[in-house]
């Protein structure tokens, strides 16, 4: 699966802003020609009218398209064009909350009295004016905003401007439920599902306890306190079931959350073994792990124990709410980075961009054209203009890190091990090395990283000579007789 920002992708009409029909004229690097990275999937990030403050995250309507994206005859068009190279299509399905200038919002604001009052979730002050709770919003301050007409808090996760939905309202669910068909009676494939953990909240709206002791990176608790109420709560899994059922009225569509989770939340997100839930949700603990052989190794260990055959992890490295990890980890570890994600078991979604080793781009100060989009959050910088010049260089170039994704695709794509194998860690591995198995009946691949700063030599665990299948760089990968040899930053996939 591949992540489109479509802002930030291909622009054809001129007005520096990525746009659907940029999208589709741009088909031909993710897949159909035989240089082309040969995705199955786009997932998109959305491009419905928006209020501005959240990189299209704050809807104002759930079935239609912005503007500045085209119209919805460009949805089509997008569509005919990527299933006629058999690419499904994903929509970004934002359930959790709208713009604050979306008109369900201005009804509910309208009067206490309103019939979709109860669509958003609204409470009391506390004594004096206190917000009801403590809880704290995910990029910062108090997560309950006063709407001074009706002397009530809203509650918003995210930006105040993003009010969340009440998803214990019947309404609330088959408004959203109606949002999916109107995608899927044209021919959408699926969903992202954003921020799915947060949809439930403590019904006696309790306040949340303090941090304790560190949390793993993969949960950032704002504000010092632990997210006690206010994420994976009781009645999520309803919530859950009910989006997988309006997606089950159609054939072969797939919804995929988004959530930063332990890889058991995650396994639960998907139903458990009853498997009831969505059919996939993206798995950060790598994409928020360090560098660092130790960390990975109990990620992927992690999603071996929970999300065992038949649930299976999904997994991204970048994605645009975070700093790109060609960034974050250096990009002299791109192509080792890109042959450990492809490697794996389960789904795999890349980042626009990363396939050709894009940075992080500190954006020009001022407005710039795209005036209204400046990120509060500071997350801009991983949504830097797609670089078309530097992908039609690496195109050509067969040493490029873009070929090597190539590589990796089409070797994913044909062999039965690393498509439906299993995933098993290797131990006694040197100080810093990653390693692992993947096989399918008489198909066996290992997979070695060396992400130390080191030169190291490692036994192979079959102990005889090996066919090489893929490496980093030819010439930093010594294999001899039972043993390879692995420059800093540098792995290879044998068989056997
Ligand atoms: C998801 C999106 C992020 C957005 C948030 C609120 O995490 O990926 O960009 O800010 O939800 O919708
Ligand atoms: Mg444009």
């Amino acid at each position: 699966m591949y992540q489109i920002y479509p802002r930030a992708f291909a622009d054809t009409d001129g007005d520096g802003i990525g746009d659907l029909p940029g999208v589709t004229a741009s088909l031909d690097h993710l897949a159909g020609p035989p240089d082309s990275l040969g995705v199955d999937a786009i997932w998109l990030s959305p491009f419905y009218p928006h209020g501005g403050v959240d990189g299209g995250y704050d809807v104002t309507d759930f079935t239609a398209v912005a503007p500045e994206f085209g119209s919805l005859t460009d949805v089509d068009r997008l569509l005919a064009a990527s299933h006629e190279r058999g690419v499904r299509v994903l929509l970004d399905l934002i359930t959790g909350h709208t713009s604050d200038r979306h008109p369900w919002f201005a009804a509910a604001r309208a009067s206490r009295a309103n019939a979709s009052r109860d669509w958003y979730l609204w409470a009391d002050p506390r004594p004096g004016t206190a917000p009801p709770t403590n809880w704290v919003a995910a990029f910062g301050g108090p997560a309950w905003t006063l709407d001074p007409g009706s002397e009530q808090f809203f509650h918003h996760t995210f930006y105040p401007e993003q009010p969340d939905l009440n998803w214990r309202n019947a309404a609330v669910r088959e408004e959203m439920a109606n949002a999916m068909r109107f995608w899927l009676d044209r021919g959408v494939d699926g969903f992202r599902v954003d921020a799915i953990e947060f949809l439930i909240k403590d019904r006696r709206l309790r306040d949340n306890p303090p941090a304790g002791p560190p949390l793993p990176p993969w949960a950032p608790e704002p504000g010092g306190l632990r997210r006690r109420w206010t994420r994976n709560q009781p009645g999520l899994a309803g919530v859950l079931r009910h989006l997988r059922r309006v997606a089950d009225e159609y054939p072969d569509r797939v919804l995929v959350g988004e959530l930063y989770a332990s890889a058991s939340q995650v396994a639960a997100a998907l139903g458990g073994i009853r498997g009831d839930g969505l059919h996939l949700a993206l798995d950060h603990q790598l994409a928020k792990s360090a560098w660092d052989a130790k960390a990975f190794r109990r990620a992927i260990g992690a999603a071996e124990r929970h999300l065992a055959p038949p649930l299976s992890p999904t997994w991204a490295f970048s994605n645009h709410d975070l700093s790109r990890h060609a960034t974050r980890w250096g990009a002299e570890r791109a192509r080792l980075a890109a042959l450990i994600l492809l490697t794996l078991r389960g789904t795999v979604c890349l980042y626009q961009g990363e396939e050709i080793g894009m940075t992080d781009l500190v954006p020009a100060p001022g407005p710039g054209r795209d005036g209204a989009m400046r990120d509060r959050a500071g997350r801009d910088p991983a949504r830097g203009p797609f670089d078309w010049d530097e992908a039609a260089r690496q195109r050509s170039d067969h040493q490029s890190l873009l070929a090597f994704y190539r590589g990796l695709v089409e070797l994913r794509r044909r062999s039965p091990a690393l498509r439906h194998g299993t995933l098993s860690l290797l131990r006694r591995l040197p100080p810093g090395v990653l390693g692992y198995e993947r096989h399918f009946e008489t198909e066996k691949l290992t997979v070695l990283a060396n992400m130390s700063h080191r030169r190291t030599v490692i036994r192979l665990p079959s102990g005889q000579a090996n066919t090489q299948l893929m490496a980093t760089d030819v010439d930093q990968v010594h294999p001899t007789g039972s043993k390879v040899e692995l420059e800093a930053d540098h792995g290879v996939v044998v068989v056997g």
